[in-house]
C-alpha cells in the first residue's frame, strides 16, 4: 500500500472537507426539510429559456461554441457585463472583466495572486465559509471585525488597518451567512478608510440583485471610485459576482471586475488553474442576458424569495422560543439564528436531523466562536415546507432550553 499521507504537501494538512457539503449528503433524503444548503429553488430554473439559448448558440455559432476560447472570457459576455457594471461617471471596460467558474473561483484566484503564507486579511465576523476554505492553504492571520445589523462595524476597522493587511474581504449585500447589508454610511466610511490606509477590498456580491425590501445601495467599487475621484475602474476594489443565484449554479458562470493589472495577473493564475471557462456555458449566459431575459427573471426570483423570506420570518416569530434571536435580511438567501450561549448548534444538529430538519451550524462561518449560531436558507424549500421545518426546529429548541438551563 502506498502511504499517500507521506506524499501530500504540508499545506494540505490545513485543508478539510467543507462541512456544508458533508451535511448536504445527510439531508438529501427526501423526508428531511433542509435549510442547510445555499441552493436556489430548482423549480425556478428557466429550463426552457436555457434550452432555447443552447439551441440558438449551436445553430448560430456551431463549432465555435464548442471550441477553446480566450482565458479572459468570450468578448460578448465581457462587454455585456462591463456595460452592466458601468455607472454615470464611471466606465467599466471589457478589459476590466474576467469570466470565472463561479464566484468560488474568483475567491480562489484572488488568493493565488495576493497572498504569501502568513499574510493578514480583514474579514467580517461571521464571514463566508467558502472563503475560509479557499484560503486555508495560505495560513492567513485573520483580523476579524465584528458586524451588527448594518454589516461590518467600520468604526472598529482602524486598528486592523494599521496592521497592514493584504486585503479586506466583504460580502456587503445580504451577506452569507447572516443576510445583513452594509449601510450606505458605512460603505462611504469603509472606502474612505481603505483609501487613507492604502488598503484594498475584495467585494463579493453574489446576492446583490436579490433585494426584497429597502433601497438598493451603491457597490463598493463605485463608492471607492467616487472617493478616489476616478472615472475608470482602477481604484482599490476587486469585485466579483455570479450567475449562480440569478440563473443557475450548475452553469458555473461568474465574473471578476478589477483594474487591468489585476485582471492580467488573474488571467495568468486562471491559465494555470483551468485555461478558460466553458465556452458553451458562456455563450448560453450571454444569450439569456442580451435580450433582457435575465432582468425579467430576477424580478420573478425576487417575488418568490420575498414570499419565502416572509414565511420564514413569520414562522420564526410564531414557533421559536423567546431566548432565540435572528437576523432580518432585506434580500439574499439566508438568515442567522442565535441561541443562548451554552447551546451548541453542532451538537443540536444531530437531534434536528433525527426530526428531519437541517441547518448549517454557525461555527464554520467564524474564525473563532459562533457555536451557538446556525444559518437557515429560505430559498430552496416551499413555503409549506418552511412552516413545517421551522415548527420542528422551534419545538426542538424549546425542549433543549428546558433540558439544558443556562
Ligand atoms: C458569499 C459567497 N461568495 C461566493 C459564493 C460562490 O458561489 P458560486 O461559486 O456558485 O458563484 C457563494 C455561494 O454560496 C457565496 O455565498
Amino acid at each position: 500500500m502506498v502511504n499517500w499521507n507521506a506524499k501530500f504537501a504540508a499545506r494540505t494538512g490545513r485543508m478539510r472537507r467543507s462541512s456544508i457539503r458533508e451535511i448536504l449528503k445527510l439531508t438529501q433524503r427526501p423526508d428531511v426539510i433542509s435549510f442547510a444548503g445555499g441552493l436556489p429553488a430548482p423549480e425556478l430554473f428557466p429550463i426552457e429559456q436555457i434550452r432555447a439559448a443552447a439551441d440558438r448558440v449551436l445553430t448560430e455559432r456551431g463549432a465555435g461554441a464548442l471550441q477553446y476560447s480566450t482565458s479572459e472570457g468570450i468578448p460578448e459576455l465581457r462587454s455585456y457585463l462591463a456595460a452592466r457594471m458601468s455607472r454615470p461617471g464611471l466606465t467599466v471596460s471589457p478589459d476590466n472583466i474576467l469570466i470565472v467558474q463561479g464566484g468560488q473561483q474568483a475567491i480562489d484566484l484572488v488568493g493565488r495572486i495576493l497572498f504569501d503564507e502568513g499574510d493578514r486579511a480583514i474579514v467580517e465576523s461571521p464571514t463566508y465559509l467558502g472563503m475560509l476554505v479557499a484560503w486555508r492553504a495560505y495560513n492567513l492571520n485573520y483580523l476579524v471585525v465584528p458586524t451588527d445589523q448594518h454589516g461590518l462595524i467600520t468604526e472598529l476597522l482602524p486598528p486592523a488597518l494599521r496592521q497592514n493587511p493584504k486585503l479586506m474581504y466583504l460580502v456587503p449585500n445580504f451577506q452569507n451567512p447572516q443576510g445583513v447589508t452594509l449601510s450606505g454610511a458605512r460603505r462611504a466610511h469603509l472606502a474612505q478608510l481603505a483609501a487613507e490606509h492604502g488598503s484594498v477590498i475584495l467585494e463579493d456580491n453574489p446576492y446583490g440583485d436579490l433585494r426584497y425590501s429597502g433601497e438598493d445601495l451603491p457597490s463598493l467599487y463605485a463608492v471607492d471610485a467616487q472617493v478616489r475621484g476616478l472615472s475608470e475602474l482602477n481604484g482599490g476594489v476587486i469585485y466579483t459576482s455570479s450567475f449562480s443565484k440569478i440563473l443557475a449554479p450548475g452553469l458555473r458562470m461568474a465574473w471578476i471586475a478589477a483594474p487591468v493589472p489585476v485582471i492580467d495577473k488573474l488571467v495568468q493564475a486562471k491559465q494555470g488553474a483551468d485555461l478558460q471557462c466553458n465556452t458553451f456555458s458562456q455563450y448560453i449566459a450571454y444569450e439569456v442576458c442580451k435580450d433582457g431575459f435575465i432582468d425579467a427573471h430576477i424580478l420573478r426570483l425576487r417575488d418568490a424569495y420575498r414570499q419565502r423570506r416572509d414565511v420564514m420570518l413569520a414562522a420564526l416569530e410564531r414557533e421559536f422560543p423567546e431566548e432565540a434571536r435572528w437576523s432580518k435580511p432585506d434580500g439574499g438567501l439566508f438568515l442567522m439564528v442565535h441561541v443562548p450561549q451554552h447551546i451548541n448548534a453542532t451538537e443540536l444538529l444531530k437531534e434536528a436531523i433525527e426530526r428531519k430538519v437541517a441547518y448549517v451550524p454557525g461555527d464554520d462561518f467564524h474564525v473563532e466562536g459562533g457555536q451557538n449560531t446556525f444559518r437557515l436558507n429560505y430559498s430552496n424549500a416551499s413555503p409549506e415546507m418552511i412552516e413545517e421545518g421551522i415548527r420542528r426546529l422551534g419545538a426542538l429548541l424549546k425542549e433543549v432550553i428546558v433540558r439544558q438551563p443556562a
